[in-house]
């Protein structure tokens, strides 16, 4: 596995590969990681000749008062990781790298980073969609593959691709949890025993409203209402929002019909967990 720190190594990777008539896939990460990551990079693996995984702990993407600083990071971990489920390069840069001096452009995808997560983390989305445009430019690749946890940058994502004409396939691939139900997410290992423990409540909570849609129950605001009721009576949990919005264009949604997503962010202690479920009516 070649490791790549900047982008006229990881370019002249791309185009060997390239020049030989290969299929080149991308995972871009902020590293740490976990099964989800890895199932991105299996399934890129099934599905180009070469896998190029991006880890970047992006800066543009944090508020001032969110976790970059304490962001985890093990690279010997993560390389060793990647190159066990077969990836083929990593590109790993330095910040200034990606952000050189007078940088000063930016790409912003209008409306669906409006709500959800793009609400309570101001400029978060201009941050995801600046530094994915530039991996996509950077890497080129045929196919680049997002996990669901993250459902709406994975939208947003979506919608930048096609607006911009990237010319690139966007996968999107299902959430790998815990035994217990929690979605992975590197930042999982900021809680402790007890927020650990209580945090299994999102993963039941859309499970119980996936079963009351299940049983008919059509009505937004009473499904919303059981899932923050549910949540809001477990230990240490500060619900952010829970919302429950059409697919893809994330509109609100009054009488459930075709593709719902049930998405929620809820704080314990200082760790902001999401996680959502999409139901089809
Ligand atoms: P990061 O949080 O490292 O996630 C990298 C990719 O792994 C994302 O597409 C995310 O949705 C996916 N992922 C995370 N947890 C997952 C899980 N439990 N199951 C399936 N997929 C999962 O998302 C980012 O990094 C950054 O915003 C990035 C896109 C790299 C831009 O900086």
């Amino acid at each position: 596995m070649q490791i790549c720190r900047t982008i006229k190594d990881i370019r002249t990777f791309v185009a060997k590969c390239k020049a030989e008539g290969q299929t080149v896939g991308l995972v871009p990460t902020m590293g740490y990681f976990h099964q989800g990551h890895l199932s991105l990079m299996r399934e890129a693996k099934k599905s180009c000749h070469r896998v190029v995984v991006s880890l970047f702990v992006n800066p543009l993407q944090f508020g001032p008062r969110e976790d970059l600083a304490q962001y985890p990071r093990d690279f010997e971990r993560d390389s060793a990781m990647a190159e066990e489920v077969g990836v083929d390069a990593i590109f790993v840069p330095p910040d200034r790298e990606m952000y050189p001096e007078g940088f000063c452009t930016h790409v912003e995808v209008t409306g669906i980073t409006d709500k959800l997560c793009g609400l309570s983390r101001p400029g978060h989305f201009l941050g995801v969609t600046t530094v994915v445009a530039k991996l996509f430019n950077i890497v080129a690749p045929d196919k680049a593959f997002f996990g669901q946890k993250d459902a709406q940058q994975a939208m947003v994502i979506r919608r930048m691709a096609a607006d911009l004409n990237m010319g690139l396939e966007i996968v999107v691939l299902p959430i790998i949890r815990e035994e217990d139900g929690l979605a992975m997410s590197s930042r999982n290992v900021y809680l402790d025993r007890d927020q650990r423990r209580n945090a299994t409540v999102l993963y039941r909570s859309l499970c119980a409203f996936r079963e009351a849609v299940d049983r008919g129950e059509k009505d937004a605001e009473s499904l919303r209402r059981s899932i923050t009721e549910m949540i809001a009576s477990t230990p240490g949990a500060d619900i952010d929002y829970v919302e429950i919005l059409s697919v893809p264009n994330l509109e609100p949604v009054v009488l459930l019909q075709g593709r719902v997503m049930a998405a929620l962010a809820v704080r314990f202690g200082g760790t902001r967990l999401i996680d959502n479920i999409i139901v089809e009516v």
